[in-house]
This record gives structure tokens, sequence and C-alpha cells, in this order.
């Protein structure tokens, strides 16, 4: 079974930077046609021109996921540069810090905008035509902390642990049509240079020394899981849960 992407088209939510550009370099360089997106039209220029720069195809649409029309919106003008979408990758998401009672409403509902409504309503624009042409895959990124009692991100990790609910809904419902979806659970991950200069930070070794795995992850690691599940060699897999985090998810 192979694992090249070439001939498909690819929507990576949030690539403007961080994991999600590495998951839209990675699908570029494995052949497909890639939909790079965020709100910040620089960054995702710059995430374009890298894509072309190694001779891949990509194409920048800006969008700000916070609403269900803003999402209709970045689907149908996906769709109108590549003429159809085969892989939808739902990786923005906003992780900020804070207890229940020091969460806002603002606040919480920029995370779950952005972690649950987005990727709901994407799934509702984009794999109806996927059902239709008996194919299609959708790789939804969540989180080590879904599954983990985290006061200080309350809202955040029940906004996975929702997104992880629907991972395993939509593979159930859509799996028959042709349509796979599933999930990739990212542990703590950092840009290289971004390691680099936290190296020696006491707080930052407090949490790679729980890791059994004693590091921080690096984009290309979680690109490269989404990468497999988005290709034919994952054509079983059907709601699973790949775990890319140096074992942060183990009790
Ligand atoms: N890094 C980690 O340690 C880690 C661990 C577990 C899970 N994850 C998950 O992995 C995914 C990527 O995380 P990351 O570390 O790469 O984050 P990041 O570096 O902060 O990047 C987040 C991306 O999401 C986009 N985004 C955020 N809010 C948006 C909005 N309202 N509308 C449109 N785009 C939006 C950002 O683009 P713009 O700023 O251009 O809008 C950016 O491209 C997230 O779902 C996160 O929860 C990350």
């Amino acid at each position: 079974m192979s694992t090249s992407l070439s001939g498909r088209t690819a929507l990576v939510t949030g690539s403007t930077g961080g994991i999600g550009r590495a998951i839209a370099g990675l699908l570029a360089e494995r052949g497909a046609h890639v939909i790079v997106s965020g709100r910040h039209a620089e960054r995702g220029a710059q995430t374009v021109a890298d894509i072309r720069e190694a001779e891949g195809k990509a194409d920048f649409v800006q969008a700000d996921l916070m609403s269900a029309d803003s999402v209709r919106t970045l689907a149908e003008q996906a769709r109108s540069v590549t003429g159809q979408i085969d892989i939808l990758v739902n990786n923005a998401g906003t992780f900020p810090e804070g207890t229940t009672t020091d969460t806002t409403e603002e606040v919480f509902d920029a995370v779950y905008n952005t972690n649950v409504k987005a990727p709901f309503f994407l799934v509702a624009e984009l794999v109806p035509a996927m059902i239709e042409r008996g194919a299609g895959v959708v790789v939804n990124v969540s989180s080590f902390a879904a599954d983990k009692a985290a006061p200080d991100r309350a809202a955040y990790s029940s906004s996975k642990a929702a997104l992880n609910n629907l991972t395993k809904a939509w593979a159930k419902q859509y799996g028959p049509s042709g349509v796979r979806v599933n999930s990739v659970a990212p542990g703590p991950v950092l840009a290289e240079e971004i390691q680099a200069m936290i190296a020696g930070d006491p707080r930052a070794a407090a949490v790679t020394d729980a890791l059994p795995a004693r590091r921080f992850g690096l984009p290309r690691e979680v690109a490269e899981a989404v990468a497999y599940l988005a290709s034919d060699a994952a054509a079983f897999a059907h709601g699973a849960f790949l775990s890319i985090d140096g074992g942060a998810g183990l009790a």
C-alpha cells in the first residue's frame, strides 16, 4: 500500500506555523496539492513559498475559524482553488492555560470554536462530496491532554476530548461510504529553534523528565503520522488514535 499522495488535494487548517506547517510541507512532499490556511496571511505566504521552493503544490486561503460562516467560506474557497478536497486535516487549535474559574467566556468560546466547532462544520461542508466520490480522508489533530485530568487547561483538554468523540462518530458514520476518519494525538512538541532556545531551562526539563522519550517532539514527527493516516497505507485505519507524544499519554 502506497504512502504517496500524488494527485490528491488537502486542506490543512492552522498551517501558517507549528505542527500544521510541517503537515502541509510533508503532504506536499508526498505529492498532494495543499491548501494552507490560518489567520496570518504573511505566515501563510511563507509556508506556500517554502513548499513551492521544494517543488510542491500549495496555495493559501486566509480564514479565522471562529464562526461557522467563516468555516463554510474556507471550504468553498479551498474547493475553488483545487476543484475538490480529498484530505481534510483539522489541525488548527488554541490552547490557553487557565483553570475553570480563571477562564472567561471569550477564551472558552475561542477554544471551542477553533478546536471543536470548526472541525465539525468543515466535516459537514467537505465530507458529503467525499461520500459522493466514495473516497476521502479526515485526520483530526487532538492531544495527549484529551484523556487526562488537566485542571490548569480545563477548556482545552475537554475540547480535545470532544474532538475525539467526533472522530469516533465520524469514523463509524462515514467509513462505510469510503471516508476514513482518524486522529493523531501529539504530546509536548516544539520547533527545533525553540527547543534550542529553551535548552537548560528548568521548566522545560520538568516537562521532558516526565516523558519516557526524555525530550520534546518535533512538528515533523507529528506530520509523519498524519501523512501515514492520509495515505492508502492506512486503508484499514478507521477511528484510530495515533499517539505521537513521547509517552505523555501513559498513565
Ligand atoms: N505543540 C504541542 O505541544 C501540542 C501538543 C498537543 C496537541 N497539539 C495540537 O496540535 C495542533 C497544532 O498545534 P501547534 O503547537 O502547532 O500550535 P501553533 O504553533 O500555535 O499553531 C496553531 C495554528 O492554528 C492556527 N489558528 C489558531 N487559531 C486560529 C483561528 N481562530 N482561525 C484559524 N487558524 C487558527 C494558527 O494560525 P494563525 O495564527 O495564522 O491563525 C496556527 O497556524 C493544535 O490543534 C494543538 O492543540 C499541540
